[in-house]
């Protein structure tokens, strides 16, 4: 049997479902159920009637479908893989700015950690912060921990006073406005994709900006037929399912996440045959970071 079809059959007997971001292996996409950016892959795991979800992304990601889902068993086919941004703040500046601003809503990027989750009062994702945070009733927002998110989000809100936190995504922020301009000089065709976790200097070169999903379905809709993705590299494998003939060029420096990619059909199919790396979390801290989660699925929908 191949590593693939023992997958298969596993998932089978665990009633497990694999669920996966755009950034990972294209191979392991090819075998997961349900593929998608952050925001789809939170409100997919609500819901889900498998008993076992096997979360091929990091670590903030398999936590946030098990404080959604704590009755389920999530399992992390790399339980080492993280992302550096998700510990790029710290609750006592949080407290800090509580005490500071009377009227403040710390909003959290989903990419975090839970404790930071559990000391904010709203999740958001790339593809929903502008309207959540526009959706608020509070005028001062403490955005944690993306500062290029929050610069972005922060635009479009003239009405809102932003407070910024000094963290990055190491992988978008190395993008750069020379490496745009210096592909642009090779494929002057070509549209500028890019993903708001991008420095202000490339996001002022683009001709879109959106999350990962948001940059799938606008090259799909699109009538031109070559972009430059400013990006992880992994998006590519479903740009180019959902827009064969298309050209997809990436910025010099290729952005890779290694984290992403440390996930390999040899661990799922380890973590399916074991149940090792499964998701444990306290449940006071299931219950803290579950309000900010629900609360962002909510008003997401409107
Ligand atoms: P989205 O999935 O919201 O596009 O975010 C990208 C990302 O960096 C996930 O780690
Ligand atoms: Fe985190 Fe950046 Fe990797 Fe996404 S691409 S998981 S934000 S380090």
């Amino acid at each position: 049997m191949t590593v693939k079809e023992e997958i298969e059959q596993l998932k089978k007997e665990r009633n497990a479902v694999i669920l996966a971001h755009y950034y990972v292996r294209p191979e392991v996409q090819e075998v997961a159920d349900y593929i998608g950016d952050s925001f789809y892959l939170s409100r997919i795991a609500v819901g889900l009637k498998e008993q076992t979800i096997v979360f091929c992304g990091v670590s903030f990601m398999g936590k946030s479908a098990k404080i959604l889902n704590p009755e389920k068993t999530v399992l992390m086919p790399d339980a080492a893989a993280d992302c550096a941004m998700a510990h790029m703040a710290d609750v006592q500046t949080i407290e800090r700015m509580r005490k500071e601003y009377e009227d403040l809503a710390v909003v959290c990027y989903i990419n975090s950690t839970a404790e930071l989750k559990r000391h904010s009062d709203v999740c958001v994702t790339s593809a929903n912060a502008v309207n959540i945070v526009r959706a608020l009733p509070e005028r001062n927002i403490f955005f944690i921990p993306d500062r290029h998110l929050a610069h972005f989000v922060a635009e479009q809100l003239p009405e809102k006073n932003f407070i910024y936190n000094d963290g990055c995504c190491p992988i978008h922020a190395r993008i750069s406005r020379e490496e745009i301009h210096k592909a642009k000089a090779k494929h002057p065709g070509a549209l500028v994709l890019a993903h708001p976790e991008c420095p202000g200097e490339v996001l002022e070169a683009a001709d879109y900006i959106g999350s990962t999903s948001g940059i799938i379905s606008y090259a799909e809709k699109s009538s031109r037929e070559e972009f430059i993705i400013c990006t992880e590299v992994g998006v590519e494998y479903e740009l180019q399912k959902r827009c064969p003939g298309k050209k997809f060029y990436f910025t010099e420096t290729r952005p890779v996440c290694q984290d992403m990619k440390s996930i390999t059909l040899e661990k799922i199919l380890h973590v399916l045959r074991t149940g090792e790396n499964e998701v444990l979390l306290d449940g006071s801290v299931i219950t803290g970071s579950r309000k900010p989660l629900e609360r962002m699925l909510d008003l997401g929908q409107k």
